[in-house]
């Protein structure tokens, strides 16, 4: 085992002890291993997708962060090739909540996520799709 040591701002941490303590975890250690591992999975699960594929990104932001809807409307802008469409709902009075159809190369479209996830005032990212081909 490695030992580290990492700085979190102090409501993350709060709420990720809460869920923590739900899920009925012991050790916060055990529980960020199993949130590092969660996270690798999904990294692998989007490394290998290929070829064709159809699916949502869903983005959480901050509508207050400087900019940021500036800058969500250019990354759309520049793939709109895989973007079909998307829904913008207003969560609270700070949080947006977009979701993104996308539809098209597999390669493009994690390009596209990976913009979405490093635009500043994105809290969450996430892509959901197992649809390459339908079946039959
Ligand atoms: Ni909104």
């Amino acid at each position: 085992m490695e030992r580290i040591s990492i700085s979190l701002p102090e409501n993350l941490l709060e709420e990720f002890d809460k869920i923590l303590r739900e899920k009925g975890y012991v050790s916060r250690s055990e529980g960020i291993r199993d949130a590092i591992r969660s996270y690798i999975l999904e990294h692998r699960f989007i490394s290998q997708l290929s070829g064709e594929v159809a699916g949502t990104i869903s983005i959480i932001y901050d509508h207050d962060a400087p900019g940021v809807l500036e800058r969500l409307t250019d990354v759309q802008h520049d793939f709109s090739g895989v973007i079909d469409s998307s829904l913008h709902i207003h969560l609270d009075r700070h949080h947006c909540l977009e979701v993104i159809v996308v539809r098209g190369d597999s390669d493009e479209i994690k390009q596209l996520l990976n913009r979405l996830k490093a635009t500043k005032g994105v809290k969450y990212a996430k892509l959901t799709t197992n649809v390459a081909e339908v079946p039959g």
